[in-house]
């Protein structure tokens, strides 16, 4: 039954009760956010053949509520599941599903869904055409290796576009594209969007133009933007179950995409998140003029633990993304409502804090908690040197660097979710290296003392900081706990680590704040605001319904 154990989330999207996977379809319809999402609604585990479209409306992204599923395996199309996919605005403003089936040859193939009364504000029912599948499985690709439709964009030629993953009986994992007039017919373009033998089979594809540097605003996809505008593509890699992006240009009449300075192998590109996210899903919010992404974050501790619990999976916090002001890469940051959660606030300005430093934030229960600061290095000289192979695998530099491996610039940061006697504690981190004449900086969320437990998966997390820091001499981190969350945005939303902890302590409801310096050289906690955040409504039964 629906409850509050320790470890359920406060503003972190899940149901009720049961399995959640994938974001599905998101979007922003007649005044009302919807989110779908990949639901078993019988068990807490993924469960082959069960997955159905779980279904939660809000009316600003922080609280739920928890609708009927917009669709159930019922068809011989999707019979074994109904698998990942996307909405997508007709012309004349109807949402339309494209999503996956698993068939009752269980073979994946791709269908539509519509509303049945697209007046209704909450498209509470969804009609599945008796003339679904819509794309039957290609002869050149494997039976269960075919899915996650993107949301559909339509040409300058009048005619939408469909991305769909294929692992090709080759071995190749690519991304198809579809085309269609009707929504109804779809017919493959001989070039893939993408093709890969290296990365294996790619999941839940991801294509959407972005506004120019340091512009915040969300593009939607137009047929003028068409290859005007710079493109993202995510992929999602099944053999490192990370998310990849990256910057190019998409050829509006040949459907191809082109990388931006990047090998055709995404496992080399950017990650969305450096921790423990998967299958994420962006939408453009004509409400606020924005992009939006949504991100899966799987448990970690034992199967028999959550099925105890009665609930898996958990959604980060929706993320406002844009292209930095260098145009490299892409910025995260979380929508601006989630401040609207904030009540007590604890304030700092100008604290020193020297070699093996560490001070208690006091004042802010510290288990659901936003906290934002701003440390300045004063010096860079006592960097330490980074050989070029430590350059390949921050999240192995991590391990080897820990919170209490003591440096020259850095470790510093907060450590969060720490007991009492700081047994238990997850440290969120940076330190700074000297690298051929220049600085590079590591960003780590260590979990490795998250839990006395020791059958939880709690390794050291890391990616580098794309940040000038002997320019900018000051790095924010921003990181936000929620009882088994910790998810930590570096430098303004250029490096993000989320991470699921399960600390023994939470049972006990408290949990303490700090920050903390193991570096040689002082540092200067130039300003820290944190923050206690109410929990949100999020989809418990008694909740009520929200009111468009
Ligand atoms: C990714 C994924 C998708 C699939 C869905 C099934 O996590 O495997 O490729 O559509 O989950 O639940």
């Amino acid at each position: 039954a629906a409850g509050h154990d320790s470890f359920r989330t406060a503003y972190h999207f899940q149901p009720a009760e049961n399995w959640q996977n994938d974001p599905n379809g998101p979007m922003y319809y007649k005044g009302v956010y919807h989110f779908f999402y990949q639901h078993n609604p019988f068990r807490a585990t993924w469960g082959n053949g069960n997955l159905s479209w779980g279904h939660s409306v809000s009316v600003d992204l922080i609280n739920w509520s928890a609708l009927e599923n917009a669709m159930d395996p019922d068809s011989s199309f999707d019979i074994n599941g109904c698998w990942s996919g996307s909405a997508t605005f007709l012309a004349d403003g109807t949402p339309v599903f494209l999503y996956t089936g698993i068939d009752a040859n269980n073979n994946q193939v791709q269908n539509v869904a519509y509303p049945k009364n697209a007046s209704d504000p909450l498209l509470r029912e969804w009609v599945k055409p008796s003339y679904n599948p819509v794309i039957a499985l290609p002869d050149d690709v494997v039976h269960d290796n075919f899915r996650d439709p993107s949301t559909a964009w339509i040409g300058r030629d009048g005619l939408w576009r469909v991305a769909v993953s294929a692992g090709l009986k080759d071995g190749t994992g690519s991304t198809l594209v579809y085309r269609s007039k009707d929504f109804q017919s779809w017919e493959r373009n001989a070039e893939p969007l993408y093709s890969s033998g290296d990365a294996g089979m790619v999941e839940c594809p991801d294509l959407f133009p972005v506004a120019g540097p340091g512009d915040q605003n969300g593009l939607d996809y137009t047929p003028s933007n068409g290859a005007a505008a710079s493109y993202v593509l995510k992929q999602s890699v099944m053999v490192t179950l990370s998310d990849y992006y990256v910057l190019g240009r998409y050829d509006d009449a040949a459907d191809t995409f082109s990388p931006v300075e990047a090998d055709n192998d995404c496992r080399t590109w950017h990650r969305f998140d450096y921790g423990h996210v998967y299958a994420s899903k962006s939408f453009y919010d004509a409400g606020k003029n924005r992009r939006v992404l949504w991100s899966w974050a799987n448990e970690s501790d034992p199967e028999a633990d959550y099925i105890a619990r009665g609930w898996a999976g958990v959604q980060t916090v929706p993320r406002r993304i844009w292209l930095s002001d260098d145009g490299k890469q892409l910025l995260q940051w979380p929508i601006e409502e989630i401040e609207t959660l904030r009540k007590t606030r604890v304030g700092l300005l100008g604290a020193e804090m020297n070699a093996g430093g560490i001070n208690e934030i006091i004042g802010v229960a510290g288990m659901q908690a936003d906290v934002e600061v701003v440390f300045e290095v004063p010096s860079l000289e006592g960097a330490e040197n980074l050989d070029p192979n430590q350059l390949l695998d921050p999240q192995m530099l991590c391990g080897e660097k820990g919170a209490s491996v003591l440096g020259g610039v850095g470790p510093f940061g907060l450590i969060v979710l720490a007991s009492g006697d700081l047994q238990e504690h997850t440290s969120v981190f940076f330190r700074v290296f000297r690298h051929d004449g220049k600085y590079k900086v590591l960003m780590c969320t260590d979990l490795r003392r998250s839990s006395t437990r020791a059958d939880v998966y709690k390794p050291p997390y890391g990616g580098f900081v794309d940040i000038d820091i002997e320019k900018e001499r000051s790095i924010s981190l921003r990181t936000l706990v929620d009882h088994s969350v910790v998810e930590s945005y570096g430098g303004g939303g250029r490096t993000v680590i989320t991470a699921r902890a399960y600390p023994e302590h939470v049972a006990m409801a408290n949990s303490r704040l700090f920050m903390f310096n193991n570096g040689t050289g002082a540092v200067k906690v130039s300003k820290l605001d944190a923050w206690e955040l109410a929990p949100a409504k999020v989809n418990l039964p008694g909740d009520g319904l929200i009111t468009a």
